[in-house]
């Protein structure tokens, strides 16, 4: 059940203190995603909430989001698209800039990446201003793609990241 899983994720998120920066206390999800059976939950208690008829293509937001996107994409049968840091990608891309929880960013993405009109499932391991999946949204329009929905394991509420990205659907499988 949803409650199952987050209680899992709730179990094993590592919490780093001071990483990147001092006073941010870091989320950790590698630990769950070392985990085969774990991380097979987790794929699995995304996949059931969008279902494979609900979007097009994956799009994971480097670099957790990567792990998690090629994961879901191959269970529902979609294809998977990079969301970068800038300068990453090798060809033209569009660009978004945001500031995040610390110091600011710009994430990419090629221009070509999205068939026009595709409803594109946004991925990522976190969401806590909403700075990062803000960004990724505005690529995904720019490129010709429909965001279809966020989708990440671990949401920082307080932080209400998802009040930026309204309207648009936002799924946590733990909301902390
Ligand atoms: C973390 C996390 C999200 C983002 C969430 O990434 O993986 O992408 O922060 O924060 P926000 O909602 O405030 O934007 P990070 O910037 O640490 O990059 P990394 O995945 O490349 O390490």
């Amino acid at each position: 059940s949803g409650a199952e899983v987050a209680a899992l994720v709730a179990s094993r998120v590592v919490d780093v203190p001071d990483f990147p920066k001092p006073g941010i206390l870091f989320k950790d999800l590698m630990p769950l995603f070392a985990d085969g059976p774990v991380f097979r939950e987790v794929i699995d208690g995304i996949v059931a909430h969008y279902g494979a008829g609900s979007f097009d293509v994956v799009a994971g937001v480097e670099a957790r989001g990567f792990v998690l996107a090629a994961a879901i994409a191959y269970a529902t049968g979609k294809g998977v698209v990079p969301i970068r840091k800038a300068g990453k990608l090798p060809r033209d891309t569009f660009a978004a800039s945001y500031a995040l929880e610390y110091g600011e960013a710009t994430l990419e993405v090629h221009r070509d990446a999205f068939i026009a009109g595709h409803r594109v499932l946004v991925v990522d391991d976190v969401l806590a201003t909403g700075g990062t999946a803000g960004a990724a949204l505005d690529l995904v329009e720019q490129a010709g793609g429909t965001v279809a929905g966020f989708t990440v394991v671990m949401e920082l509420g307080f932080l209400e990241g998802r009040a930026r990205l309204s309207p648009r659907t936002v799924h946590a499988l733990l909301t902390v």
